[in-house]
């Protein structure tokens, strides 16, 4: 693919994000911001036999951070919760420690656009804030499992 399809799939994602809005009672609402520029994301989901059912995205952000995690939502929908887990971790190996785009899973394939990103460092942030929110969502359902009380 070339840098201007690169941009065309961005930023076409940007304008036309999928999945936005909010699920009404999620089984997982999680808040996240990027310290760096102070843009917010919400992820709200629904889990259903240990898959994710549903997703949603609500916020803003640039085009880096909203095309992220629209693909990234297209993604997840129907996967295991370990599997999501295991997907925000290939694309971190990628963002994070220079793996190359062509060994992401196929699922990930279209998130291959983001790799030019690398050379941006405070980019970076933007384009893992949906994936670190995902985490973070995942790591408090469990412990909501573990502890229904809380
Ligand atoms: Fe704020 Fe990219 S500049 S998320």
């Amino acid at each position: 693919m070339s840098d201007d399809l690169y941009r065309e799939v961005i930023l076409d994602h940007y304008r036309h994000p999928r999945n936005m809005g909010k699920l009404p009672q999620p089984d997982i609402c999680v808040n996240g911001v990027n310290p760096l520029c102070g843009d917010a994301i919400e992820l709200t989901f629904i889990v259903r036999d240990g898959r994710i059912d549903d997703i949603k995205m609500a916020g803003n952000g640039c085009s880096i951070s909203q095309s992220s995690a629209s693909m990234m939502t297209e993604a997840l929908k129907g996967k295991s919760l370990a599997d999501s887990a295991g997907l925000a971790a290939a694309f971190k190996k990628m963002m994070l420690e220079n793996a190359p785009a062509d060994q992401l899973p196929e699922d990930l394939e279209e998130l291959s656009v983001l790799e030019g990103v690398r050379k941006y460092p405070v980019r970076i942030k933007c384009a893992l804030l949906a994936w670190n929110t995902l985490l973070e969502g995942l790591k408090e359902y469990e412990g909501k499992k573990t502890h229904p009380s809380l």
